[in-house]
């Protein structure tokens, strides 16, 4: 882990959303392939957006909590993975007032992503499917099921 500078803070999507969608775009369309129009969908407007900027207030990562328990969108530029600012965000989202009272916490991980959300105690859950053409499997944290306790 690196000593690079970066904050994590709440974001507005009204105010943020330039922000946002410039992580989102580089790291899903540009890099990924995925469609701008799947990309961004009507859940935004209503989502808990969290933010990472570098030292100087540039955008670096995000991740989103929509009403239902599902997180998504998280991304982190090329340049700065590998220096816990995907972790930060997860941490803050989980522990954020909505997390906690809302719904149990899950996501549609890319499989490639699921060694970083087992990390953060998200276990898979089901088959591998296709979504973006890009394979995903549903995780969620045990920890949360109330009915299998
Ligand atoms: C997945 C992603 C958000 C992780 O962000 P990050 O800032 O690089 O993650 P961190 O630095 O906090 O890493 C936390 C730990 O997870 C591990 N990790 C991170 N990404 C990983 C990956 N794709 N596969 C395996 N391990 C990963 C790191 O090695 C680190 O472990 P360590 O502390 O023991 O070194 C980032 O790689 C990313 O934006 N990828 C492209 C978009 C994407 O795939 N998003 C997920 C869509 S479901």
């Amino acid at each position: 882990m690196s000593n690079r500078t970066f904050s994590t803070r709440q974001a507005r999507w009204r105010q943020d959303r330039a922000s946002l969608m410039q992580v989102r775009h580089k790291v899903f369309v540009d890099e990924q392939g995925v469609p701008a129009e799947i990309e961004m969908d009507k859940a935004d407007a209503h989502a808990i957006h969290l933010l990472a900027e570098d030292s100087a207030g540039n955008p670096i990562g995000t991740i989103r909590l929509l009403s239902n328990g599902q997180i998504g969108r998280m991304a982190v530029l090329k340049a700065w993975r590998g220096n816990g600012v995907g972790s930060a965000l997860m941490t803050m989202i989980l522990n954020h007032p909505a997390a906690i009272s809302g719904p149990p916490p899950f996501l549609n991980a890319q499989t490639q992503a699921i060694p970083f959300y087992r990390y953060h105690g998200f276990i898979p859950v089901g088959e591998v499917f296709l979504e973006a053409g890009i394979p995903h499997r549903r995780m969620e944290i045990p920890a949360y099921d109330q009915s299998k306790i």
